[in-house]
């Protein structure tokens, strides 16, 4: 499958190193950036071409855009990419209301199309690991989660941060989907959301290296975010999600079940570990990854995506799964602002796992 990447920056980098040397499915042929001259960075760097974003929309041989924009232009590129007839994967989250997200659906549906979504963490070796030691009665029926994402926030390293405070942004729009996928794929769907949320600070100052050093950005969405998470298999889960803690020794997330307790690795990484505690043991012991996509595997979603089109397979960072999880994250904003409890619309199957015992060069990718 031939891929066009929109939107060159900061993430680009990791997606055109995998998919240029790591992944050979799909192909990517060129990118385009609302600025050309960062499009024309990136395709001298990796060897594609450099186009406007018309003229990559309207390429008769590309079949699939990356949309690696930032998320309030998610919507609307996707849904460019689709009226031109391309599937689409689309960085998180899927869009930033429900209604779009839903809307995205429905007319890739309409168009004959797939469109796919990260986060693909939850494919990586350690989720992946984590899901096979639950589904295999490991920690006995899962009965509740803990979840903590404790950040001060991306404007200490990101050259260009603005949009994590805007609409579609928050801790809980930027690493809920990490978080909330991991859970999804562990829990399956969720059935209702309470939260709270304050925002500690109207501003924030870019503290990291760059042009915008010193600059001062309004913050317009909540930055501490409480939340409960009822699934519909009856588990519960505790997030805590925040962009003002300056230091935190907490897990990052554990699952408890009624024989034991499972300690998940980041989910916001391809990485283990993945530890144990059973009720019959007296210390964690650390189960063996289950597959080989550690590190930075980014990408990794969209090559099965690309694998799953050609071969008629399903597809694990789907469009369903990626609109629920909009919709938890909308849920918990909403729970938050408004002291309301919200009951989800949307639902969606746990997402298939990852095929296991295939090396990354016989899997094709
Ligand atoms: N930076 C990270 O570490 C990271 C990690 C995981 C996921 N993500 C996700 O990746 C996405 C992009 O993040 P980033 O850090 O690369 O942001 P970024 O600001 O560095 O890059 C976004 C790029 O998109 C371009 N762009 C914006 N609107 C456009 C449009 N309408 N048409 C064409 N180009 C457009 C911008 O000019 C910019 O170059 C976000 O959804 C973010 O949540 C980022």
């Amino acid at each position: 499958m031939r891929a066009g990447i929109i939107g060159c920056g900061v993430i680009s980098d990791i997606y055109l190193k995998n998919l240029t040397g790591r992944y050979s499915n799909p192909q990517v042929v060129a990118c385009a950036d609302l600025f050309e001259e960062k499009a024309k960075e990136r395709a001298e760097q990796y060897g594609i071409r450099a186009m406007s974003v018309e003229e990559l929309l309207g390429d008769g041989e590309i079949d699939l855009i990356l949309n690696l924009t930032t998320p309030l232009q998610h919507a609307e590129i996707s849904t460019r990419a689709l009226e031109k007839g391309k599937h689409v994967y689309c960085e998180k989250p899927l869009a930033v209301t429900v209604e779009e997200g839903r809307e995205l659906l429905e007319l890739a549906e309409k168009q004959g199309l797939f469109i796919g979504c990260a986060p693909d963490t939850f494919l990586g070796a350690g989720v992946q690991t984590a899901c096979r030691g639950l589904a295999d009665g490991w920690i006995g029926t899962p009965v509740a989660a803990t979840a903590f994402v404790t950040s001060r926030g991306h404007e200490r390293w990101h050259g260009n941060p603005g949009f994590y405070y805007q609409k579609g942004g928050g801790p809980h729009f930027d690493m809920g989907p990490y978080y909330i996928t991991a859970l999804v794929a562990a829990f399956g769907p969720v059935k209702r959301v309470n939260a709270m949320s304050k925002r500690t600070f109207d501003k924030r100052i870019v503290s990291a290296k760059g042009p915008l050093h010193g600059s001062v950005i309004p913050v317009e969405v909540e930055t501490h975010l409480s939340a409960s998470l009822e699934f519909e298999n009856g588990a519960l889960a505790t997030l805590l999600m925040s962009f003002d803690v300056w230091a935190s020794e907490l897990p990052r997330m554990e699952i408890y079940g009624t024989g034991g307790t499972l300690s998940m690795p980041d989910p916001n990484t391809f990485d283990g570990p993945v530890r144990i505690r059973s009720m019959y043991g007296t210390e964690f012991k650390e189960l063996p990854l289950l597959n080989p996509y550690d590190g930075n595997a980014r990408g990794l979603g969209l090559a099965q995506m690309c694998r799953a089109i050609e071969q008629g397979e399903a597809i694990c960072a789907n469009g369903e799964l990626a609109l629920h999880v909009l919709e938890v994250i909308c849920a918990i904003d909403e729970a938050g602002r408004t002291g309301e409890q919200v009951y989800c619309t949307t639902t969606c199957e746990k997402p298939p796992m990852l095929p296991q015992g295939i090396l990354e060069t016989e899997y094709g990718f």
